[in-house]
Order: structure tokens, then C-alpha cells, then sequence
């Protein structure tokens, strides 16, 4: 089994990329490589973050790794939240107040569309960096609905979708998601490098 770190301490999303990585690979933590850095995400886009966190594990510990960074894009709001979705409402990780605040900056903007965005960046060996991206459109409802999910899963319903995200379980989501896309592609990607 080659190994290979994946950036991050999220056990839902280590769980996902496992199952689609399949046997080959053996996908190790930031905690399983005894790495507990608050790791700088400094750059203006998710790709420049991505890069940032996957450059920063494989210099410092000697890893291959991949690194995701993701958000919520919004029209009517230039695209914001964008990079800085996890600390919107200015609290990290609040996604009561996110959520409130994204319905707030839209009362009476009847443009609701949005889209979210993932960004994978892969160093592997010494070849260039490569980048996977999924996207997955839809719009912002008016009030948050559902409990599944995380983030600003209740207010967006992608387009064609009758629910929203937080109505819906993880593999319904994670079919179309902008994570479960991108992951995909690294998926492909990666049984190809191998064979
Ligand atoms: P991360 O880069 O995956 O940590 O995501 C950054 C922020 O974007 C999260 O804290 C959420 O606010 C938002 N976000 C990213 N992906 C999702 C998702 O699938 N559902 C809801 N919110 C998300």
C-alpha cells in the first residue's frame, strides 16, 4: 500500500476518500502523521489554500498529500462567502450564525443562485502540483431546512433537487456534491498514476 495524507482531521470526509481510494492506499490524517500544526490558509482562492496546506504537510513531514479546501459561492453577494465561508458571521465555525448572516445579506435580492465549490490539490513525488475541482450549482432558500449535513446545507437546494442538502442522506449528497466531485476526480487520477 502506497501511503498518502490527506490534510485534514475531518473523520467524514477521511471515511469517504478511503472508501473511494479504495485498498491501494493508505490515507493517513494530519493526526496519524503527529502533525497538529494550525496550518496557515492564507491565499485569496481555494486552490492557493488547498496548495498552501498540502505544500505545508509535504515539506514538513516528507509526505505525499492532498489537501481540500471548499465554500459556498453566491451571486447576488459577488461570490461571497467564498474562501472565507467557515467564518462568515465572523466566528469560525458557527454555522448558526453563517447561516443567519448569508440570510440576512439577502432579504429582498430575488437573484438566489449559488454554487459550491471544491478545490484538491495533490503533491505527489516531485511532479508538479495537480488540481481537482467539483462544483455543484442550485440556490439559496429562505429559511434553513433539514438537520443532516453541516455548514449551509440547510439553505441550499441544488437545482433539480426538490430538498435541500440537510434533507437529504450523505450518499445522495455526496453523488453530486462539490466534494464528492472533486474527490472523484482524484480518484481517477490517482488509479491511473498507478497502473
Ligand atoms: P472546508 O474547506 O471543507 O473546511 O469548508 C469551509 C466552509 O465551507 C465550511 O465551514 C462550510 O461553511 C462551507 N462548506 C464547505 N462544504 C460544505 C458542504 O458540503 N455543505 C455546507 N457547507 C459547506
Amino acid at each position: 500500500m502506497e501511503k498518502i495524507v490527506f490534510a485534514t482531521n475531518n473523520a467524514h470526509k477521511l471515511a469517504e476518500i478511503r472508501q473511494m481510494l479504495g485498498s491501494r492506499w493508505q490515507v493517513l490524517s494530519l493526526a496519524e502523521i503527529g502533525c497538529h500544526d494550525d496550518i496557515p490558509e492564507t491565499a485569496e482562492t481555494f486552490e492557493g489554500n488547498a496548495l498552501q496546506k498540502a505544500r505545508w504537510i509535504k515539506d514538513k513531514y516528507g509526505y505525499d498529500c492532498f489537501a481540500d479546501d471548499s465554500g459556498l459561492e453566491v451571486d447576488a453577494l459577488g461570490g461571497a462567502p467564498g474562501i472565507h465561508s467557515a467564518r462568515y458571521s465572523g466566528v469560525h465555525g458557527d454555522d448558526t450564525a453563517n447561516n443567519e448572516k448569508l440570510l440576512g445579506e439577502l432579504v429582498g435580492i430575488a437573484d438566489r443562485h449559488a454554487r459550491f465549490r471544491c478545490c484538491i490539490a495533490l503533491l505527489r513525488g516531485n511532479d508538479a502540483p495537480a488540481f481537482f475541482e467539483g462544483v455543484v450549482e442550485g440556490e439559496i432558500i429562505d429559511r434553513p431546512t433539514g438537520i443532516a449535513g453541516f455548514g449551509y446545507d440547510p439553505l441550499f437546494r441544488p437545482d433539480g433537487w426538490e430538498c435541500t442538502f440537510a434533507q437529504a442522506g450523505a450518499d445522495e449528497k455526496n453523488a453530486v456534491s462539490h466534494r464528492g466531485r472533486a474527490v472523484e476526480k482524484l480518484a481517477e487520477y490517482l488509479a491511473a498514476a498507478c497502473n
